[in-house]
């Protein structure tokens, strides 16, 4: 039920944004349209073969200068999910995720001098990596914002006990979906603009 509701919504959304038969037919394309963020969970375990997954999916982004400047921190200690959850509401690990993933800067591995700052856009791709990986595997989960928030990412530093090179960009709680949110039609014409603005 859950995958025909979902595959109609996606028809419905690639109709209106008048895409090619082939297109609509490759499962990369699909499963980039249809991921939502899931907020809420079973609760269910999931595999370390399952993480390992996305974990792979992460480091498999792009960087600039193939620095990969990343660091994964895996929670999936019940206590520990839960005080993510009590110290970030908004991190929605309260609501019964398998596990939690922190993408992370590495400053230690990050281009030197102003362009430094390039770890946020790298660690960002793998993040969405993440998200792709999961949605494709049945699995849900959600991006929530911790840099450049100084004191949510404090809040997390403190509570992993992660060295100051470390910066933590989000935390993706991860699990069994038990909300499936219908998927938004984020296309507009208006934003594209050919050859300049
Ligand atoms: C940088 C960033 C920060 C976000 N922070 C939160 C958050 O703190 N809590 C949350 O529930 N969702 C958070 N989200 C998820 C967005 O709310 C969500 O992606 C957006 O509403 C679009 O919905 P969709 O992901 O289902 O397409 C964040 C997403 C991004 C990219």
């Amino acid at each position: 039920m859950k995958q025909l509701t979902i595959l109609a919504l996606s028809a419905m959304l690639l109709v209106a944004c008048n895409q090619p038969t082939k297109v609509m037919e490759n499962p990369s394309i699909q499963t980039i349209y249809t991921r939502v963020s899931v907020r809420e969970f079973t609760g269910e375990k999931i595999s370390a073969e399952q993480i390992d997954t996305l974990l792979r999916a992460a480091m498999s982004a792009p960087s600039a200068i193939n620095r990969q400047p990343w660091a994964f921190i895996v929670v999936t200690d019940e206590a520990l999910i839960a005080r993510l959850g009590e110290a970030l509401p908004y991190s929605r690990c309260s609501n019964h995720p398998a596990c939690a993933i922190i993408p992370c800067g590495d400053l230690s591995k990050a281009i030197e001098g102003e362009m430094g700052a390039f770890w946020v856009n790298d660690v960002s791709a793998a993040t969405q990596n993440i998200l792709l990986a999961a949605h494709a595997m049945g699995l849900g989960a959600v991006w929530t914002g911790l840099h450049p928030d100084i004191k949510r990412a404090a809040l997390v530093q403190e509570l992993l006990g992660l060295p100051e090179h470390i910066i933590p960009l989000c935390v993706v709680p991860v699990g069994v979906p038990a909300e499936h949110p219908a998927v938004k039609n984020k296309y507009l014409p208006e934003n594209i603009h050919h050859n300049g603005w």
